[in-house]
């Protein structure tokens, strides 16, 4: 009953490209379009950048690639999944599932931005060239009471329709025309980003490292971020994989998945930080860079009022793609534990996630004043707690289920389908999973409770 189809089989991928797309939709979000850039420029830019990529190689790859092969081995949700490697630990994937719960619901909040901005976008508002103009608009959104409440609400509404829609349906197909156009637009933009005058800088910010700039708040920004970009930590890409067919090339997809990722985020960086730099605006804005130098970017392109239409767009699509992963790993736990239906499981979960987006939404404005941990706002809470908290905490947790636990000569023996496809790395893995990946997440957690 719980996510077959007709015949009585799990529902699959339609096809192993279908699959790449769709991961690499999870992946390729909010978080390489709005976040990467801003928590590089609140970062230090570059320092922020090389400790990203460490860190990317570290465990980013590592736990990439056995999310996917404990989901396809056991063919269930994030907790099934845990559950079936050892009874006691299932809870692992309750700690996934909550943390998919959380960041959606301010991760709706900042896609009904998005749409607002497509509105604007067509009404012509954001024909302005000057990026304080456009960041007293952008604050006057974001503060607002009924407003972003009402974008965040249809923003919402559209991940939970199409999460009815199922696997195949919904999210695979979608995916195959919007993700190649965003790639071929972000290129676009990007090389008119570059060129601007003044541009120069930002580029050096984004990619020279400054040393000095590192301290233990960089580097669990970086690894949180990390873990948020590529969509791990939370089971999500266990889930995923659970659909997937016994013939596909785990360690292939695990490789490039992350590549396309960090491609993407490293673009969007090099669109955000050298308009900054070209329009006099601050890297450490905060949450508004992506939002406050395009429009300005645009203002300089011919056909600005156009890309700024597609472009909004595709942030939007890369958006959903993303957020309906998070809500399906927690319907599909929900679905398949506690055998209710799709509909009405994703109609209670999306209707809590949207209440909770409310509190996120207002600490903009109403709410500016509460401050919950270390002076964070609501917003920025949630997103500390989930993504430097929780996402970490579960790649740890999942380095030991599946290095230990499972073993990596089982967890090997899946990736290679039984040693039918090739796995250079394999003992490499092996020794990340087990040690590397571990060790570095406690580094990092224990210095930064040290302060
Ligand atoms: N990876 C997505 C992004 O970069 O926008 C966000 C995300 C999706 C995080 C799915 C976690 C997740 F399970
Ligand atoms: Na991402």
């Amino acid at each position: 009953m719980a996510n077959l189809n007709q015949d009585g089989q799990r529902e699959q991928w339609g096809s192993k490209i279908g699959f790449i797309l769709a991961a690499a939709g999870s992946a390729v979000g909010l978080g390489n379009l709005w976040k990467f850039p801003y928590m590089a420029g609140k970062n230090g830019g570059g320092a922020f950048v090389l400790v990203y990529f460490i860190m990317l190689f570290l465990v980013g790859f590592t736990l990439m690639l056995a999310e996917i092969t404990l989901g396809r081995k056991t063919q269930l949700n994030a907790i099934g999944a845990y559950r079936k490697i050892s009874k006691k630990w299932s809870w692992v994937g309750a700690l996934g599932v909550l943390a998919g719960f959380i960041i959606l619901s301010y991760y709706s909040v900042v896609g009904g931005w998005v749409i607002n901005y497509i509105v604007k976008s067509f009404s012509g508002a954001l024909k302005i060239a000057d990026a304080d103009v456009l960041g007293g608009m952008f604050g006057n959104l974001i503060s607002g009471t009924t407003e972003p409440i009402i974008y965040h609400a249809i923003f919402m509404l559209i991940t939970m329709i199409i999460v009815i829609g199922g696997i195949g349906g919904g999210i695979e197909k979608s995916s195959k025309i919007l993700m190649p156009g965003l790639f071929i637009m972000i290129v676009i933009i990007a090389l008119r980003a570059m060129t601007l005058p003044g541009a120069v800088e930002g580029i050096k910010y984004l990619l020279v490292p400054n040393f000095s700039a590192i301290n233990i708040g960089v580097i669990l920004d970086a690894l949180g971020q990390v873990f948020f970009s590529l969509s791990l930590g939370m089971g999500c890409m266990i889930t995923y994989g659970s659909y997937l067919s016994k013939d596909t090339n785990i360690p292939e997809s695990a490789t490039v998945i992350p590549l396309i990722d960090t491609g993407v985020a490293l673009l969007a960086g090099l669109i955000v930080l050298p308009a900054v730099f070209a329009f006099g605006y601050e890297p450490s804005a905060g949450p508004g860079l992506l939002f406050i130098t395009l429009p300005a970017v645009f203002a300089q392109m011919p056909l600005g009022t156009l890309f700024s239409i597609l472009f909004f767009f595709l942030v939007l699509f890369a958006a959903l793609s993303s957020s309906i992963s998070l809500l399906e790993v927690c319907v599909s736990y929900v679905v398949d534990e506690w055998k209710i239906k799709r509909k009405v499981a994703v109609s209670g979960i999306g209707f809590a996630m949207f209440l909770i987006g409310i509190l996120a939404s207002l600490s903009f404005g109403r709410l500016s004043n509460i401050t919950i941990i270390g002076g964070r706002n609501i917003f920025d809470s949630l997103d500390f707690v989930a993504s430097n908290i929780l996402l970490p905490l579960g790649g740890l947790l999942l380095c030991i289920v599946v290095g230990w636990i499972w073993g990596t000569d089982k967890a090997i023996k899946e990736a290679s389908n039984d040693g039918k496809i090739e796995f250079k790395l394999a003992p490499f893995w092996a020794i990340l999973v087990k040690w590397v990946g571990p060790v570095a997440i406690s580094i990092v957690f224990i210095r930064s409770l040290l302060g």
